[in-house]
């Protein structure tokens, strides 16, 4: 796996520290929001934050609250994901689903709440004001409506109708590319990088991205429930456009391994120490959880 072992332990001590001290009003709101954030993701976004902080030579502990915001937006996106009047589903992180547990109105707050608790967390990091402030900047665009707010939507107006592949692209970059390019950008920013580290990491996010939602739409129909800790066969059901569904399983495999190679060339710059994280994004086209 990507990194270092002790990053995730790391993340996870630092999340679960975050939502303690939240100063939640309501217990019932912060064992909620408890319940998605410490149920064991696979943390790929905040360790590819303390990945390109390494990378570009930063200290990855001050990268922390960076890493782990973007967690919390990704983990309120899969709330709000698994809602009845969105994707309607009942399994996540191998646990029922925050509103089958919490009902539907505390599910939209404990994702509201961790929406808003990463912007806090941002602001708690100990690096220079102006890493921050364009940390806050990277994602807000990223996490809204030009990014995986946007590409939600997207998805749920595709929903029963072919939808040409260029749509596709644009609903991907957006519901999964975004958070993944903004984890990568914020590891640049928390090490003060500059062009062209800024660049590149766009560039392997984007294919990082785009790779990571096709081999999901993959797993989603010769995945195991057990393994993903999701439900399988949902997007047939629900008729979603996918690039499984355009292209078949075949295709569409092939287009996620060309794509995380494409993403471990535009590492090459780097030299050897982009070595991980060139090894990580090849092993995402043939994961299986
Ligand atoms: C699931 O993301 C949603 C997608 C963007 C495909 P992950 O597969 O990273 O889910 P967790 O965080 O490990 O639960
Ligand atoms: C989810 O895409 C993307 C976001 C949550 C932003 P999916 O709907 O395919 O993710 P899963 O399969 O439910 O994890
Ligand atoms: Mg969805
Ligand atoms: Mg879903
Ligand atoms: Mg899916």
């Amino acid at each position: 796996m990507l990194g270092h072992k002790e990053d995730r332990m790391q993340i996870e001590e630092y999340l679960k520290k975050q939502v303690e001290t939240c100063q939640c009003l309501e217990p019932v709101l912060q064992e909620s929001m408890a319940y998605s954030l410490m149920a064991g993701g696979k943390r790929i976004r905040p360790m590819l934050t303390l990945a390109f902080t390494r990378l570009c030579g930063g200290d990855a502990e001050k990268a922390l609250p960076f890493a782990c915001a973007v967690e919390m937006i990704h983990t309120y996106s899969l709330i709000h994901d698994d809602l009845p009047c969105m994707d309607d589903d009942a399994l996540r992180r191998g646990k029922p689903t925050n509103h089958t547990v919490y009902g539907e109105a505390t599910a939209l707050l404990a994702g509201d709440a961790l929406l808003t608790l990463a912007f806090s967390c941002l602001s708690q990091a100990q690096l220079p004001a102006d890493r921050i402030v364009r940390a806050v900047g990277e994602l807000s665009h990223q996490a809204g409506a030009a990014g995986m707010v946007g590409g939600q939507s997207i998805d749920l107006q595709s929903q029963g109708k072919n939808v040409p592949i260029e749509t596709l692209f644009r609903m991907d970059t957006g519901k999964t590319g975004a958070l993944i390019q903004a984890a990568c950008v914020l590891g640049c920013l928390a090490a003060g990088a500059e062009e062209p580290a800024i660049r590149v990491a766009r560039e392997f996010a984007a294919y990082v991205g785009l790779a990571f939602q096709i081999r999901d739409d993959v797993l989603d129909v010769t995945g195991d429930a057990n393994a993903l800790g999701k439900n399988t066969g949902m997007d047939e059901e629900r008729q979603k456009s996918t690039y499984v569904s355009l292209l078949g399983l075949t295709k569409a495999q092939k287009q996620a391994e060309e794509l995380s190679e494409k993403a471990a060339n535009a590492l090459q710059i780097f030299g050897d120490k982009a070595q991980d994280l060139q090894d990580f994004a090849r092993a995402l086209a043939k994961r299986e959880s």
